[in-house]
């Protein structure tokens, strides 16, 4: 084939893939502007807001809240994550981290590609942000994937000005603010990407290469200058040792590793451990050293239908401790479904599969958060008292 019949057969297939692409946001959750978060009955946000529903009612009814939208017969529609944080700031059950605490900035971090990543940054963003954290995910990653799972197709919609890319080559712009976007979470921010990211691998390498390591310290900075207004922060990196895998490595004071049972992926993260090793050795010798407050495993797409799976995941266990999370997220239709549709599990408002497919999958998201949510808590002094109530420490 000549060259120019190549190229036009990819473009072809590049602007056709796109449709494909905003055919699937159709057919799911739609563009992000019109998505809106799944609302929440009053059984399940007197749980969340942590008072009965009764005492909800009664905040209605004497004025502190404000009175919610009914159906024509007269049935509370449900409530937004927003109604509910209204909630949380009149009865003070705010999940807040305290000034002082130091805001959690969490690597979702393995060199190898596809073992859940993106997947499990984005539910831990939004499970968070339905417990009422402040929360922003960052999407590192050319390939855009949890920006897709917000409703934005990136090469379409996400401008290179829209990334992190101008503030990380740029070192006049001194905060990162101007790329954080809301979501439809209320509580949830979004730094979004698009491929344009993958010319700052490139541009950054060079400029390293030529004297610049203080380079690989502009994600970190440009963290600090929006960490105030955040309790975590979650970094959704690319499957590679690049310079912004090692700028999120510089930035985070967390560390999360999915990994799931196979040898293969077992085998890459043992590459990756000791890359990581390396990587830290080679970061502080530039005077970039990296500081991690916790490190777990996550076992992810696993399959403990099969033997091996199941030996490896006894492997694990022994190896790892305390440092593998106890809940392994299993690989589940419905987290295929809800992606195919560009959606994450939690925006479901019904299951995709089957009601038990669906809630076997949300038990084990929600322990698999809840474990890292405490552990997030437990760094911070100001939460003491109420894990000691909630006897966990
Ligand atoms: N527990 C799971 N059950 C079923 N499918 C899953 C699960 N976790 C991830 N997937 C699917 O596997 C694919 C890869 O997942 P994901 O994009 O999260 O991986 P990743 O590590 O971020 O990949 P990359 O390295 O390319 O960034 C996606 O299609 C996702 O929907
Ligand atoms: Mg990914």
């Amino acid at each position: 084939m000549a060259g120019s019949a190549t190229t036009r057969l990819i473009s072809g297939l590049y602007s056709r893939s796109l449709d494909v692409l905003g055919l699937l946001r159709q057919r799911g959750g739609g563009e992000a502007a019109t998505r809106q978060a799944p609302r929440f009955s009053i059984s399940r946000t007197a749980q969340l807001v942590g008072r009965t529903a009764a005492a909800i009612r009664e905040a209605e009814k004497d004025g502190r809240l404000p009175t919610v939208a009914r159906t024509e017969s007269g049935r509370r529609v449900g409530y937004t994550l927003a109604e509910i944080n209204q909630m949380r700031a009149v009865f003070g059950t705010r999940p807040w981290r305290a000034p002082e605490d130091l805001a959690a900035v969490i690597a979702v971090q393995n060199f190898k590609g596809g073992v859940g990543k993106s997947t499990v940054a984005t539910h831990l963003a939004q499970y968070l942000a339905i417990k009422g954290y402040r929360v922003c995910l960052i999407d590192c990653d050319s390939q855009g994937s949890a920006t897709t799972m917000f409703g934005y197709v990136p090469d379409l919609d996400i401008a290179e000005d829209d990334t992190l890319y101008p503030f990380i080559r740029n070192a006049e712009i001194s905060s990162l603010a101007g790329v954080v976007r809301p979501t439809h979470w209320d509580g949830l921010f979004l730094v979004p990407a698009n491929l344009k990211l993958y010319s700052a691998e490139y541009e950054l390498a060079a400029r390293i290469a030529r004297h610049e390591p203080a380079l690989l310290n502009r994600l970190a900075e440009g963290i600090a200058s929006i960490a105030a207004h955040f309790d975590v922060i979650i970094l959704d990196p690319p499957p590679a040792l690049g310079t912004l895998s090692l700028s999120v490595m510089r930035a985070a004071n967390a560390l999360l590793v999915p990994i799931p049972p196979t040898v293969v992926d077992f085998t890459s993260t043992t590459s990756f451990l000791a890359m990581l090793y390396e990587t830290i050795g080679a970061l502080e010798e530039r005077g970039l050293p990296i500081d991690l407050r916790w490190m777990r495993f996550l076992a992810t797409r696993a399959d403990e239908q099969k033997s091996m799976q199941r030996e490896l995941l006894g492997l694990m266990r022994n190896l790892f401790g305390e440092t593998l999370l106890r809940t392994v997220l299993k690989d589940s239709a419905e987290i295929d479904n809800a992606s195919a549709r560009l959606m994450t599990v939690y925006e479901l408002e019904q299951p995709v599969t089957s009601r038990e497919t669906y809630q076997r999958c949300m038990t084990y998201l929600n322990a698999a958060n809840l474990e890292i949510e405490t552990v997030v808590r437990l760094t911070w002094p100001s939460h003491a008292d109420r894990l000691r109530e909630e006897g966990i420490l």
